[in-house]
């Protein structure tokens, strides 16, 4: 072949590629959807593939630029996704359409990551048992059992902010090495150190979950976005040594305990309990160690990174707003005295303005911007002529409704008046989804 042959058959071959990359690109259009316009190869989220903005804040934007329209098409690759603003269409698809988007988005092979077999990620068929014996374990009556671990870990967090004595400290660590120690005890029954001079190895290895790398970046984009590059780099990219520490922390706990007949009322033996009873998983499902380490691991992932950023953006509101600070201090004294200086179960429920404060900080800055979900079938939206076929990703933007003055007038300021009785009972309740809605929220 020569010089002018290949460079015609290079030519034929990239307007292929390009024709293959863009010809989806009318997707929204036909169907009579707004939004913003793709760019080859990116679709509509460059500023996401060039590390210029997160999920979140790129669903803001897009919610924002939309303001009169009920969904807005956009496009990740090639890929069509549709944004839900209104909150009716959210309403159904959360709640009264749940069956046909009882899953997330995010597909994963659990050769590569055998971590991600988790209840946030698995797909209905395993999900619904697994979430249906999981759940008791989040009941209030469950929780109260639990509420000695939390206060241990509450007195090691009194301890070590005694010692500051006036220091100016990073709070986000503090709060950071507070839940890991709570998440620890309750899920992995261990004492994670979080507050010790040296790093224990589970704080080691929760930070290597947290913190980016090289390998988890390029799994995390391919399985996003490129299902075809996941399957076929993912067992490149697998951290053997981050998968094998939990799984074998979940199976030497549960040996310890059933040796030595512990229990503690905590995640690992209601785990226990299953195992030993597989009947009440159902046929389908087979407990196994790496499945019990990938429960306990979304419990560490899920609560640990969620919860301490609420705490330390509450404490930020609450150094900038010396009032709101005043009057929470107030209702604290008050219940403690009530119940004898101990922080209990009760005490806490009767702190009405402390919850109003946590709303309002959540509301503020929702730990997870958007929800996602995907059509199990072809599915159209009610009230409108708009049809997506199956599989289609929906992203509802939780971030955008919490900061939109339509819900939540002058939204940057933080008013635990917002969550007055008055007031909830006024707003439409799906303003307001920081653990999401209907049977997939959080648990
Ligand atoms: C401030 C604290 C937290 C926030 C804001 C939060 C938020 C969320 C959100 C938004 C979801 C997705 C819901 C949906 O798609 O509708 C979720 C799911 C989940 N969360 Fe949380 N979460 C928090 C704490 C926790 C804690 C402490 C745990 C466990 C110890 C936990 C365990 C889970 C699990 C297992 C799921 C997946 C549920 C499923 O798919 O069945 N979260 N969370």
């Amino acid at each position: 072949m020569g010089t002018t042959e290949i460079l015609l058959a290079a030519l034929v071959l990239l307007l292929l590629l390009y024709y293959y990359l863009t010809s989806n690109y009318d997707f929204w259009e036909k169907k009579k959807v707004r939004g913003p316009r793709p760019v080859p190869i990116f679709g509509t989220m460059s500023d996401i593939f060039l590390g210029k903005t997160g999920l979140g804040l790129y669903a803001t934007k897009v919610y924002e630029s939309y303001p009169d329209e009920p969904v807005v098409g956009v496009y990740s690759l090639r890929e069509p996704i549709l944004l839900i603003r209104d909150l009716n269409l959210i309403k159904t698809i959360l709640i009264k359409d749940f069956s046909n988007f009882v899953n997330r988005s995010m597909e994963f092979d659990q050769k590569h990551d055998p971590l991600m077999a988790n209840l946030f990620f698995l797909n209905a068929q395993l999900w619904k048992p697994l979430r249906a014996k999981l759940t008791p374990v989040f009941t209030s009556g469950k929780l109260k059992e639990m509420f000695y671990l939390l206060n241990k870990c509450g007195d090691q967090l009194d301890n070590q902010l005694n010692k500051l004595n006036g220091r100016v400290v990073d709070l986000r660590e503090i709060t950071g090495k507070f839940t890991t120690e709570v998440i620890g005890m309750c899920a992995f029954g261990v004492d994670a150190n979080s507050f010790g001079e040296d790093e224990s190895a589970f704080i080691k290895m929760g930070k290597r979950i947290f913190q980016p790398n090289f390998k988890a970046f390029f799994k995390f984009i391919f399985r996003q976005f490129s299902p075809l590059l996941y399957r076929l780099l993912g067992g490149f990219l697998k951290d053997d040594i981050l998968d094998s520490f939990f799984i074998n922390l979940a199976r030497d706990t549960m040996e310890y305990r059933e040796k030595n007949n512990i229990m503690r009322h905590d995640f690992i033996d209601l785990m226990r309990g299953l195992r030993k009873e597989p009947q009440q998983l159902g046929e389908d499902v087979e407990l196994t160690d790496s499945l019990v380490a990938a429960q306990l691991t979304v419990f560490f992932v899920g609560g640990s990174e969620t919860s301490s950023t609420t705490i330390s953006n509450c404490l930020f509101e609450l150094a900038m707003n010396s009032n709101i600070q005043t009057k929470l201090r107030d209702e604290i004294k008050v219940e403690l005295e009530k119940a004898d200086g101990v922080i209990t179960y009760e005490a806490l429920n009767s702190m009405k303005y402390l919850d109003k404060v946590f709303n309002e900080t959540l509301r503020k800055y929702p730990p997870v911007g958007i929800l996602t979900r995907k059509s199990e079938k072809d599915y159209t939206l009610p009230g409108s002529n708009v049809s997506i076929p199956k599989d289609t990703k929906v992203w509802i933007p939780v971030f955008g409704i919490h900061r939109d003055e339509k819900y939540y007038p002058n939204p940057s300021v933080f008013d635990p008046e917002r969550f007055s009785d008055e007031q909830v009972k006024e707003r439409d309740s799906t303003a307001f989804l920081p653990f999401g809605e209907g049977p997939r929220n959080c648990i």
